[in-house]
């Protein structure tokens, strides 16, 4: 369907409350079904699926140090609403079960591996079936890491693509007194946005293609169907469930939470000014300065000079100051192509670049702040200009300079490391002719299925330094559960093999602004290797002492069901 843009507002979800608690902590339940909802205003209602029935989901705020449970409960119907490829690790998963398969992980979370979601962890309706890896209903969220934003997402083994596609995610913000005291925008002035990109049959329903044939390899035959796409680029942008949507804002600083909840695509986004009649860029629009990435706070807020880089399932806590644009319109617009740094020329026409992302209203100067974005919305359609309203000078607008310095991150000392683990990106071809995406290690270069035995063993307490090494095409941001490491840098990937060098931390590029601080996420780009540094276990105060078994993977979650993820498990020393 061909949808006007720039019609809706972007809505803010919901903030989740307890209904209960258990052993003294907060309780919530989190039910997934299945709901219509309007996507974009010309758009019939869409068939989603959404955790307490709303897409995204509703937001759950905690406090660091202070541990909550969730009970996510499946509720969705017996069959899926995407067409669903039964040879992904068929041996491990009974595809002729009745029911949809769940499983949520706290994307970010320093939790116990119980209550992490594992691929293997999942449940269907009313817990009818559960996965070998099911251990328990009620998820234990100790909450002791740094405050940051972090989201939940299913992670069902073989259907994470489609359950995130359905709809299955939403944000989860922790908080503590000293972020409280750095006064950084809040309330309204706080608005998280979860980018995604979705296409759309003209009758409103969600569409997710399967792959044909010649795209994939193989001879027709041999093919199955339906069957895993390599990557998945949809031609609407979404943002907080909404196509095609626009913000409202004052002209004033706010803090946005940025989110790439997108299946495949990667992000470069800058504010612009826009020309909406003609529908043309012009100068640049205000700048992001960078405050936080995927694990929380950087030490001191980064003007940032270049785009914002985001891979699919990153973190950008950013402060926007719109004072200077009263009455503008922004676009938000990301110049990333869809086979980012790779070779696109074979990528065919059908995969589309999006450029445009969502809208920016910046209020006239002196519209009362105590709008909500909503009501400044419908204001601003009428484009009346309020008499009634007093226009305050931009120099009567009293706004907070940033502090200079916004929390300490203690940097892991690389004379610390106990291990250095070298682990590649690799492609072979899976047994029915397709290409697929793997990890492999050292001695297996040329990758190793998931449901091989796990390889990577760190002991409880070590600091190890992954290095991770891309031999394929394209870029991938590769996520770790349980840690947050740091990123030391990357070289080419020909500059460093673990066999006859060791690591050269004055020869790396450093690091981007996005990939400063605490991250769960680091994209490798093709032909380099990007070292990063993790405590598997407390350090400093932060975070906390888990063993067992977790998941590292790519987060295009096509890959990751194709089979991009492996296990590590955390063992206690052996003393
Ligand atoms: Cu955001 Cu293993 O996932
Ligand atoms: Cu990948």
């Amino acid at each position: 369907p061909d949808l006007e843009k720039w019609v809706d507002e972007v809505p803010r979800p919901e903030i989740l409350e307890p209904s209960g608690t258990k052993e003294g902590q907060p309780y919530y339940e989190v039910e997934m079904r299945e709901v219509e909802q309007r996507l974009h205003s010309d758009l019939s209602p869409t068939t989603v699926w959404g955790y307490d029935g709303q897409y995204p989901g509703p937001t759950i705020e905690a406090e660091q140090g202070e541990p909550i449970y969730v009970r996510w409960k499946n509720d969705l119907p017996d069959e899926h609403l995407l067409p669903v490829d039964t040879t992904l690790h068929s041996d491990a998963i009974p595809y002729d079960m009745p029911g949809v398969r769940t499983v949520t992980h706290l994307h970010g979370g320093n939790v116990e591996a119980e209550s992490d979601g594992n691929a293997q962890a999942w449940f269907t309706r009313d817990f009818e079936e559960t996965g070998p890896g099911f251990e328990q209903k009620d998820y234990y969220y100790v909450n002791e890491q740094p405050p940051s934003t972090m989201w939940y997402h299913d992670h069902a083994m073989g259907i994470t693509r489609l359950n995130v596609y359905t709809g299955l995610s939403g944000f989860y913000l922790l908080r503590n007194d000293h972020e409280r005291e750095l006064d950084l925008p809040s309330g309204e002035c706080e608005i998280p946005l979860a980018i995604q990109d979705r296409s759309f049959e003209d009758d409103g329903s969600l569409f997710y293609p399967t792959a044909v044939a010649d795209e994939q390899g193989g001879s027709d035959d041999s093919h199955p169907d339906p069957s895993v796409v390599p990557e998945f680029y949809g031609d609407t942008p979404v943002v907080n469930g909404k196509a095609w949507p626009r913000l409202s804002v004052e002209p004033r600083p706010y803090r946005l939470r940025l989110l790439n909840g997108s299946n495949s695509r990667f992000y470069r986004l800058e504010l612009l000014g826009y020309d909406e009649s003609s529908g043309e860029t012009g100068a640049d629009g205000p700048s992001f300065v960078l405050i936080g990435n995927d694990g929380g706070l950087l030490s001191e807020p980064i003007e940032l000079e270049d785009r914002l880089e985001l891979g699919s399932s990153q973190r950008a806590d950013v402060v926007v100051d719109f004072s200077d644009y009263a009455g503008e319109t922004l676009l938000l617009h990301n110049d990333a192509p869809a086979m980012y740094r790779g070779d696109d020329s074979g990528e065919s026409d059908d995969i589309v670049p999006l450029h445009e992302v969502m809208l920016v209203d910046v209020a006239d100067s002196g519209a009362d702040t105590a709008d909500s974005g909503l009501e400044a919305a419908n204001a601003e359609s009428n484009a009346t200009e309020s008499e009634g309203d007093t226009v305050a000078n931009d120099s009567d607008t009293e706004v907070d300079p940033l502090p200079s310095e916004l929390t300490r991150v203690p940097e892991i000392p690389v004379d610390s490391v106990d291990t250095e683990r070298y682990l590649t990106l690799a492609m072979d071809t899976d047994e029915y002719g397709r290409s697929r995406h793997l990890l492999g290690t050292e001695d297996e270069r040329s990758g190793i299925p998931m449901m091989d035995p796990v390889t990577e063993t760190p002991t409880l307490g070590d600091t190890e330094i992954w290095s991770l090494a891309n031999f394929t095409g394209m870029s991938h941001p590769i996520h770790l559960h349980l840690v947050h490491f740091q990123v030391l840098g990357r070289q080419p990937v020909g500059d460093y093999d673990p066999d006859e060098d060791a690591i050269n931390f004055d020869a790396l590029e450093d690091p981007e602004p996005f990939e400063l601080g605490w991250n769960d996420v680091v994209t490798v780009h093709p032909a380099e290797v990007v070292h990063v540094i993790a405590r598997f276990g407390e350090f400093e105060g932060l975070f906390t002492d888990q063993t067992g078994r977790y998941m590292w993977h790519c987060h295009m979650v096509e890959h990751e069901d194709h089979d991009m993820m492996r296990p590590f498990e955390v063992v206690p020393p052996s003393d």
